[in-house]
């Protein structure tokens, strides 16, 4: 089985994978982290040099890849994977869906100071505006968990016995 997280930037899908993909023994694969592997080159560097469309049109390509490989994987998905293509029907058809939840506010103070998230620096308003657009999409995973009120450990156990 393979394990889909989705959710805004900042929501803890890295460090909910991580603990995720321990607990299963299960190898954990990061979109973002795969694709600047493959490429060479850094999220921010890809949106400069080549563009948003060519990095969503990267990101299309991986997730088809990787939920049509057979082995069982937690996948952290970058946070604007899911709002392109039909890409959250595949995940929802191939995997199961965990939306890590947190409020505008508390997500905004975890992103706001990052340099390596290139959409940040639309600033706070216009990325507020981009969470609303985005979050009926996030909404259709299968499980929401709420990553501003309970411990990556918690959010872990809250995901472990959803499955069980
Ligand atoms: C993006 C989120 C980032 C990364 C890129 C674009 C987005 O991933 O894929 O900067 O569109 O929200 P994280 O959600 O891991 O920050």
């Amino acid at each position: 089985m393979k394990i889909a997280l989705v959710g805004f930037m900042g929501s803890g899908k890295s460090t909910v994978g991580k603990l995720l993909s321990e607990h299963l023994r299960v190898p954990l694969i990061d979109t973002d982290a795969e694709i600047e592997k493959r490429t060479g080159m850094s999220i921010p560097e890809i949106f400069k040099k080549k563009g948003e469309e060519y990095f969503r049109e990267l990101e299309r390509l991986l997730i088809e890849e990787l939920l049509s490989l057979p082995q069982q994987s937690v996948i952290s998905t970058g946070g604007g994977l899911p709002t392109y293509f039909n890409n959250m029907e595949l995940l929802n058809q191939k995997a199961f869906t965990v939306y890590l939840e947190a409020d505008f506010e508390v997500l905004w103070q975890r992103i706001s100071e990052d340099k390596n998230r290139p959409l940040v620096l639309l600033g706070k308003e216009r990325v507020r505006e981009l969470f609303e657009k985005r979050r009926p999409f996030y909404e259709r995973a299968k499980l929401r968990v709420k990553t501003d009120v309970n411990s990556p450990e918690a959010c872990v156990e809250e995901i472990l016995s959803s499955l069980s």
